[in-house]
């Protein structure tokens, strides 16, 4: 582990790199980068510094591998898994600076970007193009294509589009050496070598330092229309996923809402959900390039649900009824953690085995005295399981919380599923991952890391257990 610390030359060579006022080492930035969005965890860096170019970057990690300094990138600052936390102190270095949308090629459906551009902002600006970039997590309005990129976003529309990595053609990237490379092309096939664009991507910013980014594009559905169907049992719910899907329709959203879930965000809000009461509901979304299939797809996701029992079906009238219920939805994240302590988990199974994810997370949690709350992108089988503290004392949940989500992970991995589907292993769930991988991928990931960064400075203390 590279343990070296930032003294007054290494802060002056710093600074001549980026000039000074991209460098700062006052207390309240330190506590301000020293968090991301997983649960209250906080680790100050020794300084936080905001290269503007691709030079810089390089010039900062050559300067940080010579020393021997601990480096963490870091974008926007939403992860839930720890990627970002400096957790061992160092240089911060912060991508915000690259937030410029460098071209849309509407021609070969194709944006290139910088890591430090929001989501939300690259989306709005091809959707005015009529054209679509569909990974859109639950921050989306804050979040950078950097970190959906280190982490392999999902979010909600992945169910239909895919994730982050399914959208990457080509990246510019810094080694902790400061060598500068690119990887992939401009195309949408490729088997030029080994894959290191998607080797990159997922990687949690171990591997290399992301400075250009050229992503796939389609075409914009200009039309969409969502139900809300609630059941009186979550295993109906759950069921009820796997026929919508064996009926032939591919929903472009399929969310899973248990009660709770749903109650956190209607109180955080200060807005109401329609059937609230329901034990669960199901948000279906279905779009496309015309409006009149889409009533048909409503129509068998209508007959497909009531094969489960549902309560209700309703189909959410007009736009500003859907961008209402979308808020909710993505508040909910915001909505759970604002209830006490908590651990996210992010589980996910072959869809079929969801009736079986869910049933087993109560049975295992409630045997360990824990409340959860449970949602999240059913469609995919990726259900965000959040265990709270509650009213338990500390010392309790200090001596269930690891014994529980160890169990449930296992039970996880013996549904055929994995820990973690779009949150990453980062800092929080990294002494878990040898329940989810073989000593040999873990030795190919180790050896891997080293040939990518063999002192071992970059984002180190993640994805890998002590
Ligand atoms: C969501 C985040 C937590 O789905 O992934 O809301
Ligand atoms: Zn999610």
């Amino acid at each position: 582990m590279p343990q070296a610390r930032i003294t007054s030359a290494i802060l002056a060579e710093l600074c001549s790199i980026t000039g000074q006022d991209a460098v700062t080492t006052d207390h309240e930035a330190l506590l301000l980068y020293g968090q991301d969005e997983t649960e209250d965890l906080v680790f100050e860096p020794e300084v936080v510094v905001k290269p503007g170019t691709t030079q810089e970057v390089s010039a900062i990690l050559a300067l940080a591998t010579h020393h021997r300094i601990p480096v963490t990138p870091r974008a926007g600052g939403t992860g839930l898994s720890g990627g970002a936390l400096p957790v061992h102190g160092g240089i911060l270095l912060s991508m915000e600076r690259f937030n410029r949308i460098l071209e849309i090629d509407e021609r070969n459906l194709q944006a290139v970007v910088e890591p430090g551009v929001i989501t939300q902002k690259l989306q709005e600006a091809v959707e005015e193009l009529g054209l679509y970039y569909p990974p859109d997590p639950a921050s989306r309005g804050s979040c950078h294509i950097g970190g959906n990129l280190a982490e392999c976003a999902g979010g909600p529309h992945a169910v239909k589009y895919g994730v982050t990595k399914d959208y990457v053609l080509s990246l510019e990237a810094v080694l902790p050496n400061g060598e500068v490379f690119t990887t992939g092309a401009r195309v949408l096939k490729n088997v030029s070598g080994y894959n290191l664009t998607q080797l990159i991507v997922g990687s949690e910013g171990t591997l290399a330092v992301i400075t250009k980014v050229t992503l796939r594009l389609i075409p914009l559905p200009k039309h969409r229309k969502v139900v809300l169907v609630a059941f009186a049992t979550l295993e109906d719910a759950a069921a009820a996923v796997v026929t919508i899907f064996q009926r032939g329709i591919t929903p472009s959203a399929l969310e899973f809402l248990e009660r709770a879930a749903v109650k956190a965000a209607e109180e955080r809000q200060g807005k109401r959900f329609p059937n609230s009461e329901a034990a669960a509901q199901l948000l279906i979304e279905v779009d496309g390039y015309h409006e009149e299939p889409l009533l048909e797809e409503i129509q068998v996701i209508a007959e497909a649900v009531e094969a489960h029992h549902a309560v209700d079906v309703l189909l959410a009238e007009d736009r500003a009824k859907v961008e209402e219920v979308w808020a909710l939805r993505r508040g909910i994240g915001e909505a759970v953690k604002s209830i006490s302590a908590y651990r996210e988990e992010d589980t996910v199974v072959p869809r079929a085995r969801l009736p079986e994810l869910v049933s087993g997370t109560k049975r295992i949690c409630d045997r360990h005295g824990l409340t959860t709350i449970c949602y999240g992108h059913a469609g995919d089988g990726n259900v965000h399981i959040n265990i709270l503290k509650d009213t338990m004392d500390e010392q309790t949940w200090e001596r269930v919380i690891d014994p529980a989500i160890r169990e449930l992970f296992t039970f996880v991995v013996s549904l055929g599923g994995t820990i973690s589907a779009e949150h990453g292993i980062g800092f929080s769930q990294k002494s878990y991952l040898p329940i989810a991988l073989s000593p040999v991928e873990l030795r190919l990931m180790r050896e891997i890391k080293k040939l990518f960064d063999p002192a071992g400075i970059l984002n180190p203390g993640k994805v890998f257990p002590d």
